[in-house]
């Protein structure tokens, strides 16, 4: 029998503590633990990037992070990425807009993902954005509306900063 770990964690500027067997994934922890369902389970494997969320800002697989790696740290899902208002971030908004999606399976991984290739700029043209955004699967197909919303994300987001 494992011993369970005592976690902190700030969850969408939420302190939580989590008592969590060692071999809980961050995924799971924020599924089962938190009910924060918004962050998918596609393959549980790093293959899909349905799991994506931010690490101290930075995108990161949940499936392939221990909870107890994010010990300590700040951690951001889609149920986190809106104005504590409502307001959308604009990714959500141009995914809204343009029909970035069909199923919504793949969607708050997507978002997650866009939101950080945008801030690590990688969203200078379609081709660098699709290279960029490749880690996260889409069997609905809605690949060429992401590109769009993200490209138009990408511009409110400059428009914003300035
Ligand atoms: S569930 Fe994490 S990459 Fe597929
Ligand atoms: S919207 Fe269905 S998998 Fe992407």
């Amino acid at each position: 029998m494992s011993e369970h770990l005592r976690l902190q964690l700030e969850i969408n500027g939420q302190p939580h503590t989590l008592l969590v067997d060692p071999r809980v994934t961050l995924l799971d922890a924020l599924r089962e633990h938190l009910t924060l369902t918004g962050t998918k389970k596609g393959c549980d494997q790093g293959q899909c990037g349905a799991c994506t969320v931010h690490i101290n800002g930075k995108r990161v697989l949940s499936c392939l992070t221990l909870a107890a790696q994010a010990n300590g740290q700040s951690v951001t899902t889609i149920e986190g990425l809106a104005q504590p208002d409502g307001t959308l971030h604009p990714v959500q908004a141009r995914f809204l807009e343009h029909d970035a999606f069909q199923c919504g399976y793949c969607t708050p991984g997507q978002i997650m993902s866009a939101a950080a290739c945008i801030s690590e700029g990688h969203a200078g043209s379609p081709e660098e954005i699709r290279e960029y955004m490749s880690g996260n699967l889409c069997r609905c197909g809605a690949y060429p509306n992401i590109v769009e919303a993200i490209q138009q994300a990408a511009v409110d987001l400059s428009q914003e900063a300035t």
